[in-house]
């Protein structure tokens, strides 16, 4: 076994050194407050694998992305995102039969338990919908209470399935509609945007390049191996809480403008500069001033340090779909600016901040007139496969144990009170 050399206050010790099937090598340190009585220290984990995982692989040197080894070029816009779905959950992309299977399964599970359904209306009427989506979804364990015993699959495509209906409910209760049912003749993505565009007085038949698009961004937010949320759900459920409750925390950590949240916020910021005369260039030179508080949202990324591959294939598809239905958004205008002058800019091109799938992904749901407020629902509910992928990992996983990290004290030494 390789192992490495820590010299530690004129000691020396030797530590294990692991190697992945990419061959990124991680040194061992669980035995290193036991031989060391040294911690490491490592705010934001940015330097730290918390877990070996068989789901997921990205090279943020290189832009790489693979799903269960398969390059994220070659599923999106390729499968449906139930497929895709099925493929980072179950560890293989489904026979024909299975699909089909899985995809039923899916609609089935898409109604919400009608006692639940009450609790909508004691949202207020402007309640975000990530409020919603996280409450409803923490509450599915008191209407569905046999989870310690019931197969997790059906625990699986419960929430799978309904996370699209709650979505779509928290839209219509947010303008008064009454709540449309899905149905088994259409696909994932159709089934939710007929849920939010039909009325009682009116069909909607969704155009196949609106499914298209949100499968393809569904697709694309799949997974992304340890982010916030993600590691969020792993720690939540290594405390043996159940999978309802570990999503719903997921769903949290990701409503963070810093995570998830960034799509909204990148609408809000696009539309404040529309606002501004279409300035973008002030809020290029704004974002580089550390003092300003103000940072271009959409841009920049912990793990990639070159182009998000997945905010490449949405500018392609952005493009593509605005010809193909001839839209023309000044906000998208403003978006291909701010993009071409960072990338241009030492700043950014020091830093190494390029456009992360939050840039364009907000174009793209407006362009299907699904509300701002809707945009980070949209991430949840591209992201619950993989959350339930690594839930399930970290739960069949020998080496997992509760997650406890350690800190350095640094608060006052003992002292006593005056009395
Ligand atoms: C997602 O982790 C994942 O995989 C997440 C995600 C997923 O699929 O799960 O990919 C989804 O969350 C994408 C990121 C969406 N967030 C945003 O777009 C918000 C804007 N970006 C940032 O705030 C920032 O880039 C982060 C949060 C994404 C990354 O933060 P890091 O890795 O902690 O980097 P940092 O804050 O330490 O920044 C490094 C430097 C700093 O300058 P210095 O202190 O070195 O002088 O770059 C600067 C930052 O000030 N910087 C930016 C910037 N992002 C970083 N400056 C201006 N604008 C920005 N957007």
């Amino acid at each position: 076994m390789e192992t490495c050399k820590l010299t530690l206050r004129g000691q020396e010790y030797e530590l294990p050194v692991i190697e992945g099937t990419e061959g990124e090598i991680g040194i061992d340190i669980r035995k290193l407050k036991e031989t060391t009585g040294a911690l490491t220290y490592d705010p934001g984990y940015g330097n730290t694998a918390s877990c070996r995982s068989s789901i997921t692989y990205i090279d943020g040197e290189k832009g790489i992305l693979r799903y269960r080894g398969y390059p994220i070029e070659s599923l999106a816009g390729k499968f449906p995102f139930s497929q895709v779905a099925y493929l980072l959950i179950y560890g293989e992309l489904p026979t024909p039969e299975q699909a089909r299977e899985w995809r039923r399964e899916l609609t089935l599970n898409s109604f919400i338990h009608q006692s639940m359904v009450n609790i909508f209306d004691n949202f207020p009427p402007n309640a975000h919908p990530m409020s919603i989506l996280s409450s409803m979804i923490a509450a599915m364990p008191s209407f569905y209470p046999n989870y310690e015993k019931e197969d997790i699959n059906t625990i699986i495509a419960r929430i799978v399935g309904q996370a699209k209906t709650i979505a779509a409910y928290s839209y219509k209760k947010s303008i008064g509609e009454p709540y449309i049912y899905p149905r088994t003749d259409h696909s994932y993505s159709a089934n939710f945007l007929r849920m939010m565009f039909a009325s009682p007085a009116e069909e909607y038949f969704v155009p196949k390049v609106f499914e298209k698009a949100l499968d393809l961004l569904l697709i694309l937010h799949v997974d992304h191996e340890q982010n916030c949320s993600t590691s969020t759900v792993r720690m939540v459920g290594s405390s043996m809480a159940n999978l309802y409750v570990s999503i719903s925390a997921g769903i949290s950590a990701l409503w963070g403008r810093l995570h998830g949240g960034a799509n909204e916020a990148v609408l809000n910021m696009l539309q404040m500069i529309y606002a501004d005369g279409r300035n973008y260039k002030k809020y290029i030179e704004l974002a580089k001033k550390k003092d300003s508080g103000f940072r271009l949202m959409g841009f920049g990324h912990r793990v990639y340090k070159n182009y998000d591959p997945r905010a490449k294939l949405l500018k392609e598809a952005v493009d593509n779909i605005f010809n193909e239905i001839g839209i023309n958004d000044p906000l998208l205008e403003i978006a291909k600016d701010l993009e071409e002058t960072a990338l241009r800019d030492d700043y950014f091109i020091e830093k190494k901040l390029y456009p992360n799938i939050d840039f364009y992904s907000g174009i793209l749901y407006r362009a299907m007139n699904i509300p701002t407020q809707m945009f980070t629902v949209l991430f949840s509910i591209g992201r619950i496969p993989g959350w339930i992928a690594h839930w399930l990992e970290m739960r069949n996983d020998p080496e997992t144990r509760i997650h406890r990290p350690r800190q350095i004290y640094v608060g006052p030494k003992e002292r006593l009170p005056h009395i």
